[in-house]
This record gives C-alpha cells, sequence and structure tokens, in this order.
C-alpha cells in the first residue's frame, strides 16, 4: 500500500503532503566525518516517505508502518511525552525546531517506505529529515536544507544519544541526481560530483548487524581523540587528524601502535577521497578500483572495523562481471559493501555476487543496485 493509501486509512481523509528522504551510501570517507575530514556519498533510490496532513488539534501524531506503532506528543511542549525510541527522533527534531524559534502545528502522518531501517542506510538521518521537513512544511517555513541537516545531526546526537558523524544528515538533505556529494565536514563546504555515465551504484548487504552503539564505533572515536591528544603535545596546533597530510605521516611514529595505525587510516583516507572525486571528475573510473581497494584494507587492518562477511564480500563483488570498484561503506562490523557497476552488467552483477557471497560465507547477501537520486524533498498532493 502506498503512504498515500495508509494515511487514508487510519485518518480517513487524503493526505495534503507528501515528504521523500532517501538512504545514503558513502563511496569513500569512511569514519573521517568525525575527525572533520572528507566523505563522499551519494543518496540511493530506497527512502523513506512520509504522507501528512495538517490535524485538528495541535497534537503531533505518527504512523510507522516498519514499526506498526503510533506516537504522539504535543506541538507546543514537544519533549514533555515519554515516548519509545523510535519515536525519540521524530520528538527531538520537534524540540529543536520549536527552541530554533519555529511555532509547530499539529498534524497527522504516516511514515512508511521501502529503506531498510537498521542496515546502515542512514534510515535514522533520513527519518529524522523527512520528520524535519513534514514539521517545517505544515507549519509554513522551510529551513535552508544545510541549517536541516545541522539540526537533525544534533538531534540524533544529544537528543537520541546516538554518537554518528554529519555525513548522513548532509547526504539525505543536499544529495543531486547522478552526482555524489564531496563534504569537507570542518568547513561544511559541498561539491557536487558527477558520477560517470552508464554506472549505477551497488548496495551489497552481508546481513550482518551492529547497531553504532553496541559497535566499538564510540571506542574508535576516543581512539581518534586520544591520538590527537598526544600529537599536540609536540605539535600544539594539531585540532584533528585532518590536520595531518599524507607527509606527516612520520608524526606518528611515536604513537602507541594501535592509534598509529587508526590515525594513519584517516590521514590516508582523507587523500583517497580527494583522489576518488579527481578520478571521477577526470573520467578516470580505472583508477577507483585500487582506490577503493585501498580503502577497504585500510579499514580492515589499520582501523579494524571490517569482518570476514564484509571481506568476502567485497571478494566477490571484485570478482563479478561489470564491477569497477567495491569497498567497505558505512560504519562496518557488519552492514554492506558498495560497489560501482557498469549499467549493462548490473543483473549479472548481483546474480555472481549474491553467489560469491554464499559460497563464502554460507549466508544470504541482499543486493540491489540504484541511481544516485537528489536529497529529501516535499510536494504538495
Ligand atoms: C556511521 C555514521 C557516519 C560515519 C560512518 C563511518 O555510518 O553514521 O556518520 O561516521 O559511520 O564513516
Amino acid at each position: 500500500m502506498s503512504p498515500a493509501d495508509l494515511f487514508r486509512e487510519r485518518f480517513g481523509r487524503r493526505p495534503s503532503l507528501l515528504v521523500t528522504a532517501p538512504g545514503r551510501v558513502n563511496l569513500i570517507g569512511e569514519h573521517t566525518d568525525y575527525n572533520a575530514g572528507l566523505v563522499l556519498p551519494a543518496a540511493i533510490e530506497r527512502s523513506l516517505v512520509v504522507a501528512a496532513d495538517a490535524g485538528g488539534s495541535p497534537r503531533i501524531r505518527l504512523y510507522a508502518a516498519a514499526f506498526d506503532a503510533v506516537a504522539e506528543f504535543s506541538a507546543d511542549a514537544p519533549g514533555e511525552a515519554s515516548l519509545p525510541r523510535w519515536a525519540r527522533y521524530a520528538q527531538g527534531v520537534a524540540v529543536y525546531l520549536v527552541l530554533r524559534g519555529i511555532v509547530l502545528r499539529g498534524l497527522d502522518a504516516v511514515v512508511a517506505g521501502d529503506l531498510p531501517i537498521g542496515s546502515g542506510l542512514s534510515s535514522s538521518a533520513a527519518f529524522e529529515v523527512a520528520v524535519a521537513l513534514t514539521l517545517e512544511r505544515i507549519a509554513g517555513v522551510t529551513l535552508p536544507p544545510r541549517e536541516r541537516a545541522l539540526l537533525c545531526y544534533r538531534v540524533e546526537g544529544e537528543f537520541v544519544g546516538v554518537p554518528c558523524g554529519i555525513m548522513d544528515q548532509f547526504a539525505v538533505s543536499l544529495c543531486r541526481r547522478d552526482h555524489a556529494l564531496f563534504l569537507d565536514c570542518r568547513s561544511l563546504e559541498t561539491h557536487h560530483i558527477p558520477l560517470p555515465a552508464g554506472v549505477v551504484l551497488a548496495v551489497c548487504d552481508t546481513g550482518v548487524r551492529r547497531a553504532l552503539q553496541a559497535s566499538p564505533y564510540g571506542e574508535r572515536r576516543q581512539e581518534c581523540r586520544e591520538a590527537v591528544r598526544l600529537l599536540q603535545q609536540r605539535r600544539p596546533m594539531v585540532t584533528s587528524l585532518r590536520d595531518l597530510m599524507p607527509d606527516d605521516l612520520p608524526l606518528l611514529d611515536p604513537l602507541p601502535p594501535r592509534l598509529r595505525r587508526r590515525a594513519r587510516h584517516v590521514v590516508a583516507e582523507n587523500a583517497r577521497v580527494i583522489e576518488a572525486a579527481r578520478a571521477l571528475e577526470g573520467g578516470e573510473t580505472g583508477r577507483l578500483r585500487e582506490i577503493f581497494l585501498a580503502s577497504h584494507q585500510s579499514l580492515r587492518d589499520d582501523f579494524e572495523v571490517s569482518c570476514p562477511e564484509l571481506d568476502a564480500m567485497v571478494e566477490a563483488a571484485l570478482e563479478a562481471p561489470g564491477c569497477l570498484a567495491a569497498r567497505m561503506t558505512g560504519a562496518g562490523f557488519g552492514g554492506a559493501v558498495v560497489a560501482l557497476v557498469e549499467r549493462e552488467e548490473q543483473s549479472r552483477f548481483l546474480e555472481v555476487v549474491e553467489d560469491g557471497y554464499r559460497r563464502r560465507t554460507g549466508r544470504r547477501g541482499l543486493c540491489f543496485t540504484s541511481a544516485a537520486v537528489g536529497g529529501a524533498r516535499a510536494e504538495a498532493i
């Protein structure tokens, strides 16, 4: 059933607004966003969709199809309700919009769509951004997409309490069709990098799950902070690992070996994002295989966030027809591999990669291809 039909069924009238927020996949630049570094995500065709209409009361009522659950809170004092975890993302968005001075109105909304929840494709960022756009539109305001992305980022970290970088909310908000988003997480400067014609994105999910909170994600962030603290003893100007260039790698020598490896990954990965963006812009797609592979190896060996299933999926992808490049994507410890694949070969690619993954691991991977799409949008219906 479409989100609009679901809305009609639940609320007995037609929705007046449809908001779509896509998931994202990161092409390269992993574990760099919280180190003030560089990332290159793209938005994918799978999305969360909100169908909504202004309500007759000052209450915000949300039905989430994925949880078959309703959450309700007041538009004037959204922070007062005690809500289940999934709904706190929406509540936090409302609280921060009110703090921003926006007068919210009551509304009814259904959240549905085909973006899988919790599989590393930024369903939480898509949810936050979709809810923000819905609340804004019904209140008759529109924040600039960057401001919305920053607000949602703060909601996730401060209100819900899940540590995350800034990449996801930016990708969901700002991506452009057929482009990847080059984002400098320090200056927040962005460039849209065209993807080669005839190439699609492939997302190859290992089926292995680990939520950010339960994973060593927080530990990696802490290790990066500790590396910076030690580096500052000799170079007080260093405020993040972003301040180091590949030429500065000898500076890492005195660090304890584990921190040296973590820092080496971040420094080299920032350089690879620039290389990959240049290769894409210059049409040198032949170079991407090596750049992606170096990123995967660095995440596996230096940053230690891969797992046997991700390694197996990368191998399976690299031997499948039409594959230009493949690497693990997102936080790691499970989740998905991203690949760039020739459009003409996509069905054979999917068949061979799923088969290769099953042979290697005995597990069923879930793989799909997608065009790169634009960021979140709202339309009156
Ligand atoms: C998760 C976070 C992102 C980023 C990646 C690692 O997906 O949500 O902000 O830190 O991990 O690159």
